[in-house]
């Protein structure tokens, strides 16, 4: 991200005096080939969304438990659930996804690395009825909540979250939120790169626009409140929002093969996964 463009979104957003209302997805299940395939490049070491994966990967990966069954809402193309199968044998994980294009491609990555710890579950995220109660040690979900159509599939969701964990179980939502200002979601826009998709920009800007805000969140997180989960946004403007709760046996390691990964990303991408990093935040 450009500095100075990140001068003014911070700007614009602390200035804008109204909220923007929320406009939901058309494409609540990625179905669309095109889109499947561009979101799914724009994850490798040099697309787009590189910055984030590094940044919520480690994230995910400090909050693990040591043992047990790990769930990923939303899989989509296996992004994090692919590399965490990797870098955790030990743990047993579920991706869930209603896109069968999304799912066959996880699949299939799956298959070339020759993973024996993932299984794959087609239904909503939800309602996990699938899924017993207490059976689940840890729950996280990437960039697929603001594709859920109503604030009351977000609450049902975080219910289903803590229905399914168990008693010690933790869990890491996190999404975009909704920014106030249409000028701030039109700079983030204007940031990507020379020769983004279009596919993609018009993904990124509906992904923004259909996100919940912060109080939203913060509603359908009371379902959860007893684990003291974290609320957490992006400083100034909440582009980025999540809850967090490390289960109690989480490594706070971070693992050699996730750093190497780090001097992977382009100058560029670096300096957007440190600002992450850093404007992430505990809020209230
Ligand atoms: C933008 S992708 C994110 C994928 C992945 N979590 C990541 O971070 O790369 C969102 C995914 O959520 C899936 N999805 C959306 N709503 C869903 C629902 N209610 N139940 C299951 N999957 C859903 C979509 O099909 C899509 O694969």
């Amino acid at each position: 991200m450009n500095p100075l463009r990140l001068c003014k979104i911070l700007y614009s957003e602390l200035t804008a005096k109204t909220s923007q209302e929320r406009i939901p997805e058309t494409d609540l299940v990625m179905t669309d080939v095109e889109a499947v395939e561009a979101f799914a490049s724009a994850g490798n070491g040099t697309g787009i969304m590189a910055p984030y994966y590094q940044f919520a990967l480690e994230r995910i990966a400090r909050a693990l438990p040591a043992h047990g069954t790990v769930i990923d809402l939303g899989c989509g193309s296996g992004a994090l659930l692919i590399p965490l199968a990797e870098l955790f044998p030990r743990l047993q994980f579920i991706g869930i996804d209603l896109s069968e294009n999304m799912l066959n491609l996880a699949k299939a990555e799956s298959t070339k690395r020759q993973l024996k710890n993932v299984t794959f579950l087609r239904e909503n995220f939800s309602r996990l009825s699938p899924i017993a109660d207490n059976s689940i040690d840890f729950v996280y979900c990437s960039m697929a909540i603001h594709h859920l159509p109503t604030v009351t599939t977000l609450d049902e969701t975080c219910q289903e979250v803590g229905r399914v964990l168990a008693s010690q179980g933790g869990f890491f939502l996190v999404d975009f939120g909704r920014l106030k200002s249409d000028q701030a979601i039109r700079l983030f826009i204007d940031d990507a790169p020379d020769g983004t998709p279009q596919v993609l920009l018009r993904d990124y800007d509906a992904s923004m626009r259909a996100a919940f805000s912060l109080d939203e969140w913060r509603k359908a997180l009371q379902p959860l409140r007893g684990r003291n989960p974290k609320l957490m946004t992006t400083f100034g403007a909440p582009f980025i929002v999540g809850a967090l709760c490390p289960h109690p046996t989480s490594q706070t390691l971070v693992l050699r093969a996730l750093h190497a990964n780090r001097s992977r990303l382009s100058r560029r991408y670096f300096f957007d996964y440190l600002a992450l990093r850093f404007l992430f935040k505990t809020c209230r």
